[in-house]
């Protein structure tokens, strides 16, 4: 008996000793700690549509997104035009950006100075390019943003090259570009702190207006 204690002493600090620390060591049922991962396009029967990737679910919303209310029509269209506003604060940056990336996307067809000629309207590629000065248009700040997300006509949609600021950025330079060409004075930057004292005017004139109706 004594000698057994001491000979399964030696066995357990001899096999110890052998033990090397960075190995990992024996798994019973490995599968509990590796589990079995499905790959994203796997088929696998336990899902609906027998394929582990699914639909997110109805009305989801990605992270730094929001929706875009108003419909690919013309009523969507008149509505955007009417009453969608910019809601980055017109600041030198945000314009800087703006132009940016409208020389990027925007200038090959509408032109540096956004009076549809730009290289593609030249070259003949394409037509009915409008100016931004066109007055049977009249776009504002709404219906730029509007043709942007969803594209008119020959012209594609932005809504997936870019981000939703990126597109208001791109907004505020298309439309000092339409003042430019209407020959209207340079609009004044504004500060973080002017566009919250605007909500703050325009909160409380919806106030006013909600206590009246009621
Ligand atoms: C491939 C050429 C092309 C590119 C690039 C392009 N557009 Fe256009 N755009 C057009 C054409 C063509 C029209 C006229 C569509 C129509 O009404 O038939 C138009 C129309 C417009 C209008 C007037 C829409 C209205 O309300 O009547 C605006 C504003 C506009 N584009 C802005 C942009 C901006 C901003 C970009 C860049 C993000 C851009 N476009 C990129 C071809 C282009």
């Amino acid at each position: 008996m004594k000698y057994s204690i001491l000979f399964i002493f030696c066995l357990t600090l001899s096999l110890s000793s052998c033990a090397d620390k960075d190995d990992p060591n024996y798994q019973y049922f490995p599968d509990m700690y590796e589990s079995l991962a499905y790959e994203t396009y796997q088929e696998a029967d336990i899902f609906q549509n027998e394929q582990e990737a699914m639909l997110p679910v109805e009305g989801s919303i990605s992270r730094g997104w929001m929706p875009y209310d108003y419909e690919d029509n013309l009523e969507g269209y008149d509505l955007a035009k009417a009453e969608l506003k910019n809601p980055l604060v017109y600041s030198e940056e945000n314009l800087k950006k703006g132009e940016e990336l409208y020389n990027i996307y925007c200038a090959t067809c509408h032109g540096k100075k956004g009076d549809g000629q730009g290289w593609l309207v030249q070259q003949e590629k394409i037509l009915g390019v409008p100016s931004y000065d066109d007055q049977g248009r009249a776009i504002t700040e709404g219906s730029v943003y509007h043709v942007m997300y969803y594209g008119i006509n020959t012209m594609g949609s932005y809504a997936s090259q870019m981000s939703e600021k990126e597109l208001w950025q791109v907004d505020h330079y298309v439309m000092k570009l339409k003042a430019e060409l209407e020959g209207k004075p340079e609009r004044a930057f504004e500060t973080e702190a002017d566009n919250e004292k605007e909500n703050e005017i325009e909160t409380e004139a919806e106030e006013k207006e909600v206590a009246t109706t009621e």
